[in-house]
């Protein structure tokens, strides 16, 4: 069996889900990121930020912007250096104004991806899977693109047989 690494990162705090703003204990791509690791017996890495965002959700949309503006490589509490025990790379991040939070690049760059199986899976609004995949072959040079797998956030709690089948197809 190959094995899977899920890079993920995850903001818990006030959110916005299904027109209303709540206040999550867990954030939705960490639990989908749970299900997959369960699925295939996966590796996780949380990407988690020096500074951390705002949990305020208005705020942390002027932060997240700002950082998407700017091209910015936010500073993380620690790095991933060596991923060469494993086949595929699942990146999984909440979709932030199009794409991935800022911080999975401050990781993704500094990783070798040469001959790696990369998957991009993405919560969300209502964006779906937006601008992940081109994401992904833009920053994991070396590696090839396989499918990738939108989650509504507000779904999340209730995708873990959506997840495990994508998990199970396509990780295997
Ligand atoms: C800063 C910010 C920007 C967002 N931008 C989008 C967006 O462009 N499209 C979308 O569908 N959802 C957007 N959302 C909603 C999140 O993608 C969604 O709530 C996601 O499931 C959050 O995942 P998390 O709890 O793992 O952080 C945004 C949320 C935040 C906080």
């Amino acid at each position: 069996m190959s094995k899977t690494l899920v890079i993920f990162y995850s903001r818990k705090g006030a959110n916005y889900v299904n027109g209303s703003i709540q206040n999550l204990s867990k954030g939705n791509t960490e639990i989908v990121a749970e299900y997959i690791a369960r699925a295939v017996d996966a590796d996780l890495f949380e990407v988690d930020t020096k500074n951390a965002y705002s949990t305020d959700y208005m705020t942390c949309t002027d932060e997240a912007k700002k950082e998407l503006q700017a091209d910015a490589r936010p500073a993380l509490v620690r790095y991933l250096e060596d991923i060469s025990a494993y086949d595929n790379i699942v990146v999984a991040g909440p979709c932030w104004w199009g794409t991935y939070p800022m911080a999975i690049f401050s990781q993704l760059d500094r990783l070798d991806f040469t001959g790696k199986k990369v998957f991009p899976v993405m919560t969300h609004e209502g964006s779906g899977l937006a601008g992940a995949p081109a994401a992904l072959k833009k920053h994991c040079k070396g590696a090839s693109v396989g499918k990738g797998l939108a989650v509504h956030g507000g779904d999340a709690l209730q995708s873990e047989k959506v997840v495990t089948g994508y998990a199970m197809e396509n990780l295997k």
